[in-house]
């Protein structure tokens, strides 16, 4: 790849140039190769223009509501559309017989013979879900995203899926956007690790397999700097906090083998990301090297008009074509407009050709040119959903993905005999509620819900009774009376409230990101019985917790663990297991505080923790803290830091130093612990955050046992994008803390000199 410098007006020129077309084909040219050159060679604009169209198949659709357009076609219409090569790939649906029927279809009655691609949202699990992924982000565990990702790719290969439009890699620094849920949370270093696993799980090293799938991290780019958390809103960020922050992740997928990536619903700086030539081509191609394809999201460059960046259809394909996205998703605009584009010699046919020519590649990788029944085989769907293997990595991916915040007096773990509980709540024993957002094949009956969970590991089933109290966002009548009731009756209460699964994922931001106040009101009459009340909250996003939920003697974030949910739960509940989940989004005290993220620059006034309240940066209401920090997360057992310990006190530019702290567990059971590597940069030509995760580390701990935990830094570890756009470490003070959060830990000193 070449080495490649942008100013910041080369930034600007080519932002402009997107408008017309670049005059040239992106620097990273797909390879050629003999057979793609013969079919495209021999195609009509029509056909091409069919290859670098993908629409939802509301032929197989379990939900026609997601998409009633297409629900509306027969498959005959369908069969016609692939004959006369018009389409080519489709997403949405499952059923390895259907799709081996359109794929024959293709490849037998079509006059290219290419064949087409199944995808569909395979977002964290097939009909096996999995903790919705910022969920499983919380688990810091690395392995265990790969293999739910794996098994994922595994169950939809089985259902004749071979391209997930999966993992969402965006940050998400707001709150209040619902798609929060769908992410790694709210830090880079975080999100390229689960990036890069979630890559590996997906497509396992070999796209040409029958259990794989190829990866699309989306949404390119910076789609979760929605301004206002607002979903599909403006993003206005400067080039080196797009380059900093959102970007990385995308490389890191990239660099991990991903072959397609898809568009963003937003402008950035002005530029709607399906026309944005700066991010498809200078940055992705030129820059980066990528040879897979581009997919618009859903009729994202259709939405150009609407944007005021395209006039009509027609102009909004000429816009995305020649930007560099590839395929459009949902909107016919590349069928309608793409021939009659070429023939006025508004878009070259040569940028066609490499479109057409990515496309072809990427199929040709996942081997549908020598297999192209590959992955569509009937026979796998009765044999390889819901093993017990994907079963048990269910559970044991929901029992890892919960945080504990709170534990006042050890109240947790419960013992499964001898107590009498309370289990209150709307969400306790709801299962649909128990997926989360995205679960695009859902498996509802099967779903366990948290009190089935609790009720199968106690004998005495009389020792739990379940009141739910109020609905998610109404109350019932007398709901709260008999609440209180069993809470009076019971020695201790598992109060499950929080939000429902529709109130994260897509077009689902909040203002407010609170529990709703009719669950609210039920927490606080549960309070003033005085028994002993552990939340369990289920969530797509960090929340704003106040009253007697913040009060609450424990509090565990549930966020929407998946077809095992409620197992998972009653594991850490009755303390099978330990949680070893920590916060990958801060939960804030107001909701008021978004976008609040723990990685935030310094002000010129920062507010000590003894500092006057008056002329300091803060809100009249709270210090300008949040209220549980990412990287936080409890477990059952005490863990004792040391101060960090340094190889040496300098580093230059090619060698590095060790940092190493000795973790202790000074308590009675068996845990796993998530060490933290943060660091500060204390001087630079641009302000740096307070802190940054630049390391992390799993370990497990028997009581008594100390384990040493080091990190290697090297200058590439303390480099950021500075104003020439370079990423680059600069000489100076640093500041390094080894911690179990990211508000916690001594801190040493050290210098790049
Ligand atoms: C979403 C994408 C998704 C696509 C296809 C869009 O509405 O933004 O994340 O992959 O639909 O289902």
């Amino acid at each position: 790849m070449r080495q490649f410098k942008l100013s910041r007006r080369m930034f600007l020129a080519s932002t402009v140039a997107s408008v017309a077309f670049a005059g040239k084909i992106a620097n990273a040219a797909t390879p050629k190769d003999a057979q793609i050159e013969n079919i495209i060679a021999n195609m009509s604009l029509e056909e091409k223009a069919g290859q670098l169209s993908i629409f939802a198949d509301g032929t197989r659709s379990n939900n026609p509501n997601i998409n009633p357009a297409a629900a509306k076609q027969g498959i005959e219409e369908v069969k016609e559309q692939i004959r006369k090569g018009t389409l080519g790939s489709l997403f949405s649906a499952k059923g390895a017989e259907g799709a081996r029927e359109y794929q024959r279809v293709a490849i037998e009655e079509s006059k290219s013979k290419v064949p087409l691609i199944f995808a569909a949202d395979i977002i964290h699990g097939c009909e096996t879900q999995f903790p919705i992924p910022l969920g499983e982000a919380s688990s810091f565990d690395l392995d265990l995203c790969e293999r739910t990702a794996k098994m994922a790719a595994f169950e939809a290969t089985a259902v004749g899926i071979q391209w997930t439009f999966a993992p969402m890699v965006d940050v998400a620094r707001d709150q209040r956007w619902g798609r929060v849920a769908e992410g790694a949370g709210e830090d880079t270093y975080l999100g390229n690790q689960i990036a890069r696993a979630r890559i590996k799980g997906f497509q396992g090293g070999d796209l040409t397999s029958e259990t794989t799938v190829l990866a699309c991290p989306k949404h390119y780019a910076a789609y979760g700097a929605v301004q206002g958390g607002m979903d599909y809103n403006t993003s206005d960020i400067p080039e080196t906090t797009l380059r900093d922050v959102h970007l990385p992740p995308f490389k890191a997928a990239f660099d991990a083998g991903a072959l397609s990536t898809m568009t963003s619903f937003n402008d950035i700086n002005g530029v709607p990301s399906t026309g944005n030539h700066h991010l498809l081509t200078d940055i992705l191609r030129d820059e980066w090297g990528f040879k897979g394809l581009v997919v618009s999201d859903y009729t994202a460059d259709e939405e150009m008009i609407k944007h005021g960046y395209a006039k009509d259809g027609r102009d909004a394909a000429k816009k995305s074509i020649i930007a560099g996205c590839d395929i459009s998703m949902q909107s016919h605009l590349y069928n309608l407009h793409l021939p009659d584009l070429v023939k006025s010699g508004e878009v070259p046919m040569e940028v066609v050709d490499e479109s057409v020519r990515r496309v072809l590649y990427v199929k040709k990788q996942l081997g549908l040119f020598e297999n192209p029944y590959r992955s569509l085989d009937p026979k796998r769907e009765k044999t390889d959903i819901r093993t017990p293997k994907a079963i048990a990595l269910s559970r044991e991916a929901a029992r890892k993905s919960a945080v504990l915040l709170k534990n006042d007096n050890n109240i947790l773990p419960m013992k499964k005999s001898g107590q009498k509980i309370a289990l209150i709540g709307p969400l306790a024993n709801d299962k649909y509620q128990t997926l989360g957002t995205w679960a695009i094949f859902p498996d509802y009956d099967n779903a366990v819900t948290l009190e089935k969970g609790l009720r199968n590991q106690i004998s005495n089933q009389s020792l739990i009774k379940s009141v739910k109290g109020c609905e998610i966002e109404k109350p019932i009548s007398g709901g709260i009376q008999k609440a209180v009731e069993a809470a009076k009756w019971a020695d201790v209460v598992i109060l499950a409230i929080g939000e429902k699964q529709e109130m994260s994922g897509e077009a689902q931001s909040r203002v407010e990101i609170t529990i709703p106040k009719p669950q609210q009101d039920l927490a606080e009459a549960i309070a003033k019985t005085g028994k002993p009340v552990i939340i369990i909250l289920s969530h797509g996003r960090a929340l704003a917790l106040s009253g007697a939920v913040k009060d609450a003697n424990a509090i565990m974030c549930a966020w929407f663990l998946g077809s095992e949910h409620g197992n998972g739960l009653a594991d850490l509940i009755f303390g099978d297991y330990s949680p070893q989940g920590r916060l990958p989004v801060s939960f804030p005290v107001y909701s008021g505080q978004q976008p609040y993220y723990y990685n935030h620059r310094p002000t010129g006034r920062p507010q000590g923790p003894k500092d006057e309240r008056f002329y300091k940066a803060r809100y009249i209401e709270t210090d300008n803290v949040a209220l549980y920090s990412f990287g936080h997360g409890l477990s059952y057992s005490k863990i004792e830091y040391s101060k960090p310990n340094l190889s040496a006190k300098t580093l230059n530019f090619t060698n590095s130093i060790r940092a190493s702290a000795t973790i202790t567990n000074k308590g009675k059971r068996t845990v796993k612990e998530v060490v933290q590597l943060y660091i500060n940069d204390n001087v630079a030509s641009l302000t740096r955050p307070v802190r940054e995760l630049k390391g992390f580390k799993l370990i497990e701990l028997a009581p008594g046992e100390s384990k040493e935990v080091s990190f290697e830094i090297s200058a590439t570890d303390l480099a950021f994008i500075n104003h020439d756009l370079q990423r680059r470490a600069e000489k100076g003070g640093f500041t390094l803390w080894i911690a179990p959060s990211s508000v916690t830990g001594e801190a040493v000193g050290f210098e790049l000199v």
